[in-house]
Formats: structure tokens, sequence, C-alpha cells
């Protein structure tokens, strides 16, 4: 076992008391960062006076060795250190000898940790991004080649109106829109450098905290320090924005569960993303769909545990805070998977369009559009509804949709019908003629396109 605060103890600490206290199984993922953060700190130090040129040379040489070593699969990182910042000081020691007892001097695991996971998170807030980013290309991909594919709109799971699929999965691309400005946004609000805090009280040596956040890609270093230790608002953010990012994906999933199903046959999902029954010959079961569905709760899981775990904590630092780590990873792990494979499956799903249309077709969602036909011609909207009703009932006891009624039976119910009811109530029609913005109808979805289209490529530019 190997602590880096054995001075203040007598006997070895209890093992399980040390197993439980211990965090290197899971805070050994920021490695990296950990070593990043050393060396602009030391970076920081040398150019302060407060350690000489070559002691600099010495351990940013050593961090380098640590680095290089780690992600060769040189040198392992064993459970026999506490933590990551154990690990890496002491095997510097090991390697340098003296210089590498100074690498700590201003320095706290308090802010060394807060540090670390803000570089991890900040990183991973990018990734996940531009994963959303490439969902977003895919969504945008379907709906300009779908402006026409008739599909029926459905409230209450229920045939409602016709739409078009440009225009459902239109609905898609603003919520995962919505879920990149948050991302932006969070990447802008939490960056800013703790490292200098100190165990929550800054230090007395002459850091320069402006420096190293500088070297580190921040905007600037944290202006409180008390805060710098202990604030984890970012992370919280981010467990927020990625269970958003999984309520979206889970709603999609559902729909797709649907659409793939025998009853629907809207889609089919293709064979790389489904699997088949170990009993069920005929079965073909969209797996991926239902596992973005159903890990969903993790994710909301780990937001509800870290905002349960700072709510009881007085300023600065507490061991609690220890807790920030695994059930994120886990969360940030679970998102960004989903939403590789989510996007995947879209891209290599079939959408069977003449079903789409039939569906349409076949649910009525054309009744509201008759019933505005006779408004345009002077019946009022209350007995227009009630008009169409009887023409809906006489349909299904016929088992045939509005436009095969002959107009004889229309006239039979309002002589106010004529022959262009049928045109009137083409789906083509019923979408083309819904042209406010934001509504399916071609006009207003091609205006649309084109905003998404230049939002899109503005991203792609400002990434460059
Ligand atoms: N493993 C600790 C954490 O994740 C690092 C900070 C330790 N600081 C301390 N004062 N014990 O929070």
């Amino acid at each position: 076992m190997a602590q880096l605060w054995g001075g203040r103890f007598t006997k070895e600490t209890d093992k399980l008391v040390y197993a439980f206290n211990a965090s290197i199984s899971f805070d050994k993922r920021f490695y990296r960062q950990d070593i990043t953060g050393s060396i602009a700190h030391v970076t920081m130090l040398e150019k302060q006076g407060i350690l000489t040129g070559e002691e600099k040379q010495a351990i940013i040489g050593g961090l380098e060795g640590i680095l290089r070593d780690v992600e060769e699969g040189t040198l392992a990182i064993t459970e026999e250190y506490e933590d990551i910042h154990s690990f890496v000081e002491a095997v510097l020691i090991e390697r340098i000898g003296e210089p590498g007892k100074k690498l700590h001097t201003g320095r706290s695991r308090n802010d060394q940790v807060a540090l670390d996971m803000k570089l991890y998170t900040r990183e991973e807030v990018k990734e996940t991004d531009n994963l959303v980013g490439e969902l977003l290309e895919a969504i945008l991909k379907i709906m300009d080649e779908n402006l026409d594919t008739y599909m029926p709109g459905f409230t209450h799971l229920q045939k409602a109106q016709p739409v078009t699929l440009a225009h459902h999965m239109g609905a898609y691309f603003e919520m995962f829109w919505r879920d990149h400005i948050r991302l932006l946004g969070l990447y802008d609000r939490m960056n800013t450098c703790p490292l200098g805090s100190g165990a929550l009280a800054g230090t007395t040596y002459p850091l320069d905290r402006e420096y190293t956040a500088r070297l580190l890609g921040f905007d600037g270093p944290t202006l409180n320090s008390m805060d710098g230790v202990s604030d984890r608002d970012y992370l919280v953010e981010f467990l927020s924005d990625l269970s958003l990012v999984m309520m979206h994906l889970s709603r999609f999933s559902e729909e797709i569960i649907l659409w793939n199903s025998n009853e629907y046959q809207f889609v089919e999902i293709d064979d790389a993303y489904s699997t088949g029954s170990s009993i069920m010959p005929q079965k073909k079961n969209p797996d991926i769909a239902e596992l973005v569905r159903g890990k969903t709760g993790r994710v909301y899981g780990a937001l509800q545990a870290l905002l349960t775990t700072m709510k009881g904590i007085p300023l600065a630092y507490n061991k609690d805070m220890q807790e920030d780590k695994e059930w994120a990873f886990d969360a940030m792990d679970t998102a960004r998977g989903c939403v590789r494979l989510f996007t995947g499956m879209l891209e290599t799903m079939e959408f069977h369009k003449d079903r789409m249309e039939a569906s349409a077709r076949h649910g009525f969602t054309n009744a509201t559009d008759a019933a505005d036909y006779l408004v345009n011609r002077g019946v009022a909207f209350r007995d227009a509804h009630g008009i169409v009703g009887q023409l809906v009932l006489t349909c299904i006891e016929r088992g045939i949709a509005l436009d095969e009624l002959p107009l004889e039976e229309y006239q039979k119910i309002c002589p106010v019908f004529e022959e262009d009811i049928y045109e009137a109530i083409s789906l083509k029609t019923c979408v083309d003629k819904r042209v406010t913005i934001g509504a399916p109808g071609r006009e207003a979805m091609e205006q649309v396109l084109k905003t998404y289209h230049k939002a899109m490529d503005n991203w792609k530019k400002d990434e460059k």
C-alpha cells in the first residue's frame, strides 16, 4: 500500500478501510489529464522561479516517460496506490529521484483532482457533441430525401393528420440540435481552471494561475479557491445534458421499435443492428433500439446520484466528492456509445415509404381537411365536423378510405361536396397546404431545411 500521508499515521491503515478509501480503480482513467495538468503546473513553477530549469526539465521528462509507458502498456497502473495522483508522483520519484519530490509544490490533490476531472469532462463534452453532430447529419439526410414521403402523424398513438417523414425527422433534428447547443454552452460555462486553488485557500507561493489556465486551454482561472476545489456543477450539468440526449434517443428508439414491428412495417432495421431469437426462427429483434431505450435509466441514475451526493456537502472539499466519478464515467460511456450506435442504425435503416403512405391513407388522417373543405364552402365548422364524422362511420362500415367513397355517398350526407373533394383530401394536398413555418408542407419544410443546412455548415466552419 502506498499513500502520500503515511507520516501522520502510526499503524498500517486497515486493509478494508484502505480499499474503501482508494479511488485508483476508477480514477486511473484520467492518467493523461493528470500528467498534462502536472506538466502545466511545473512549467509555471519554473517560470515563477519556484523550480530551476533543470528541475523542470527532469520532471517533465519523467512525466512524459510515464505517459508514454502507460500508453504503450509497459507501465501498468496498479492498485497498490491510493489514487492516480499518488501513482504518478510515486513513479516519478522512483524514476528521477529528488526533483520528483518537488512536483507537488504549491498544489493539493484537491485542486489537482478538480482539474483532472474538469479536463476529462471537457473532452467528453466535445466528443459527445461531435457525435451528436454526426447524428444530426444522418437525420438531415433522411429529411432531404423524404419531403414527399407521406405518413400518418400521431397523437395519443392514434393516426391524426398526415405529415411527411421529413417533418417527423425534423422534430428529432430540433431535439438533438438543442442538445448540441446545451453542450456548447456548457463548454463555455465550465471552461475555467481550478489549478492553484490549493487545498481550499490558494497557496503562499507566487503562482501564475492565468498562465496555467492558458496553457491548459481554459478561458482563465476560477476566481474563488473554495469554489474551485468543490464545484461539481458542470458535471451535474453534463449529466443532465446527457440525460436529455438519452431521453431523446429513447423516444426515437421507441418509435423505431414500433415502426419495425410486424403491425407497422414502416421501417426495417438492418441485419447488422438486429438479432435473432434463440427459439423463434421468424424473429428479428430491434435489440439495439431496445438497449438504447433501456440504458437511459443508467444515465438518469448518475444524475440523481451526483445531485444527491452534492446536496449536503459543506465547503470546501470533502471526500464525498470522490463519488462524482464512477457513475459519471458510466453515464459518459453509455451516452456516447448509444449516440454512436443509434446513428449507425439510423443510417442503415430502410424506410418502407409505400407502407407509410398506405397507413396515412387508411387512417382518416385527412378527415380534418374534409371538414375544412366544407368550411371553405360556407358550412360552419361544428356542422362540418359532424358531417365528416358520419362519412367516416360509413367508410369504417365498408372498410374503405375517405377517398374511396363515391361522390354520391358524400352528397347524400351533404350536397355541398363536389368532385374536387378528392383533390382536396389527397395526402399531397393535405400536407402541402400546411405552409405556416414549422408545418409539414413542402414550402415550409424547404425553408426550414435551408436553415438547418446553414446551421450545420456554420458549425463545421467554426470547428476549423
Ligand atoms: N481521490 C480523491 C477524489 O477523487 C482525490 C482528492 C483527494 N483529496 C483529499 N483531500 N483526500 O476526490
